[in-house]
């Protein structure tokens, strides 16, 4: 089974479906892994009842910052912002799949730090930040 969600990773790395950036956007934030400065950014388009309807990412990273950015951006759409909220680093991790040491987790979940970043807005965002 790890090994069918390797090769998840390795195409989704390869392959994005939801890379690009999306302008004009509804909610976007862009921050790095401050491990090795790689960046991602994500763009949101809301509708008028607060689901989320487009969503994309951009930036550079290794193959499980990027996988994870695309498997996230791709989940979220159809959520609210609501449950974008409250969606957990373990619903990511358990999406993703494999085996991840301290290092790898910290590429992984720059996607979802993001993406919280963007739906909270600065006035909420440490407080949800210090949980991941
Ligand atoms: Fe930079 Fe993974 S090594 S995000």
């Amino acid at each position: 089974m790890d090994d069918l969600y390797r090769e998840q990773i390795i195409d989704r790395y390869k392959n994005p479906q939801m890379r690009g950036r999306l302008d004009p956007h509804d909610y976007t934030y862009e921050d790095d892994n401050p491990l090795c400065g790689d960046r991602i950014r994500i763009d949101l388009r809301v509708d008028d009842e607060g689901r989320i309807n487009e969503a994309a990412f951009s930036g550079d990273g290794c193959a499980i910052s990027q996988a994870a950015a695309d498997l996230l951006t791709e989940r979220v759409v159809g959520m609210s912002l609501e449950e974008v909220k409250s969606y957990t680093k373990d619903e990511l991790i358990e999406m993703l799949g494999i085996d991840l040491g301290p290092v790898r987790m910290k590429c992984a979940l720059l996607s979802l730090k993001v993406l919280k970043a963007g739906v909270y807005g600065l006035d909420e965002l440490e407080e949800e930040l210090a949980s991941l």
